[in-house]
């Protein structure tokens, strides 16, 4: 049984990977999440607090994360600014956390000898042309596209260095688009499901033919966990379920499912800069940790998702006027 401190536990993957902990170990949680736009105690709802217990603060906040890392036997830093979109319109936030927030807990790790994970993303690969056979592998050189992906290189490098330098306990992980229950109205799949259940229309960027890479956020879970008890320190792990799909196919399955027109979205502004095609080789992570993903038919994860949108409507409300405003801003 260990103590682990999870950065970013009342997000999307943070939240999810806290349930799953609960479900498969003996661990016990803190969270320490600063609760931004992004954040929401709701997500833990229903967790024992015998077993997950919750610390509102900021990672950049040397002094609150010292005693957390202090206390805890493994830190899974999964907190930072995530979407691309808004690190298009104010880079700052994402410096800050992902930059400062990254090198804040590695110096506390360092200090009192703690196992350290860090979350990263495929997104530090830069993209992939929509004819190459070729994906990503923990080979690939960086080479990142937005304001987002670079710091979230930035602070893998940072990880890297600690390892080397002072021999930071950690390991490293970059997986790939994650789907399921409680992710934010501003990402792409809950974005198109609450529009359709509101009998709005669904928005693509542009044709609508970039590839992502989707995992159901379980398998993103099971994968970490297998990493932090068997994974080689100082190594990175690719995390994906060789689920690519281009967004127009997505939005035409999520109309299908929920029993509209295969037809029925606008296609709206293109992103800057916007990643053409993610695809990652997990051979590593298979091979060496046997590790496999439980999620293998991407459209009954989706319908499942769908049905989650649909019963929990209380908990993304509150999230979807100010989301849509933003979006029709910038004519998305
Ligand atoms: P999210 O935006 O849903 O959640 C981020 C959480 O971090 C929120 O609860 C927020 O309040 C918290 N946070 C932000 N700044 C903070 C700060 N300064 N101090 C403390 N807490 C802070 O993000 P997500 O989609 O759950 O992503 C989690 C991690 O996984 C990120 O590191 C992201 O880069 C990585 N990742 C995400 C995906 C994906 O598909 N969503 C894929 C690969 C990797
Ligand atoms: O690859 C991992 C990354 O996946 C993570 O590191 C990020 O934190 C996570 O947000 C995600 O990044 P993306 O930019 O790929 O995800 P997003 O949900 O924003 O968009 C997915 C695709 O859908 C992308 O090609 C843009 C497109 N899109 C998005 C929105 C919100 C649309 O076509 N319409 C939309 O309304």
């Amino acid at each position: 049984m260990s103590k682990l401190l999870v950065t970013g536990g009342a997000g999307f993957i943070g939240s999810n990977f806290a349930r799953y902990l609960v479900e498969h170990t003996e661990d016990t949680v803190t969270v320490l999440d600063k609760l931004t736009y992004a954040g929401d105690l709701t997500t833990l709802e229903g967790l024992p607090p015998s077993r997950v217990m919750f610390v509102q603060g900021d990672i950049c906040d040397a002094a609150t994360v010292d005693g957390l890392v202090r206390d805890s036997d493994v830190v899974v830093h999964f907190a930072a600014e995530s979407h691309n979109d808004n690190s298009l319109s104010d880079p700052s936030p994402f410096i800050q956390t992902n930059l400062i927030g990254t090198y804040t807990l590695i110096e506390a790790a360092r200090r009192h000898e703690t196992r350290y994970h860090h979350i990263s993303t495929d997104e530090v690969y830069g993209d992939l042309k929509l004819d190459d056979p070729a994906r990503f592998t923990e080979e690939t050189p960086y080479n990142p596209s937005s304001p987002y992906s670079s710091t979230k290189a930035g602070s893998d490098l940072l990880v890297r260095a600690w390892v080397r330098s002072f021999d930071l306990q950690a390991t490293l992980s970059n997986c790939s688009n994650n789907y399921g229950p409680y992710q934010h109205v501003e990402k792409f799949i809950p974005r198109q499901i609450t529009n359709i259940l509101d009998g709005e229309r669904p928005k693509l960027y542009g044709a609508g033919l970039n590839v992502r890479d989707w995992i159901h956020v379980d398998d993103h879970s099971s994968a970490v966990l297998a990493v932090i008890e068997r994974g080689r320190i100082g190594e990175t792990y690719l995390i994906g379920a060789d689920g690519e799909k281009n967004n127009l196919e997505v939005v035409e399955t999520i109309l299908r499912l929920m029993g509209r027109p295969a037809n029925d979205y606008d296609h709206v502004n293109d992103r800057a800069g916007h990643d053409l095609r993610y695809g990652i080789d997990a051979t590593r992570l298979r091979r060496e940790l046997d590790w496999q993903p439980v999620y293998r038919d991407f459209e009954s994860g989706l319908a499942q998702t769908i049905d989650w949108y649909r019963a929990n409507e209380a908990w993304w409300r509150p999230k979807k006027a100010a989301t849509e405003a933003k979006y029709a801003s910038v004519g998305q």
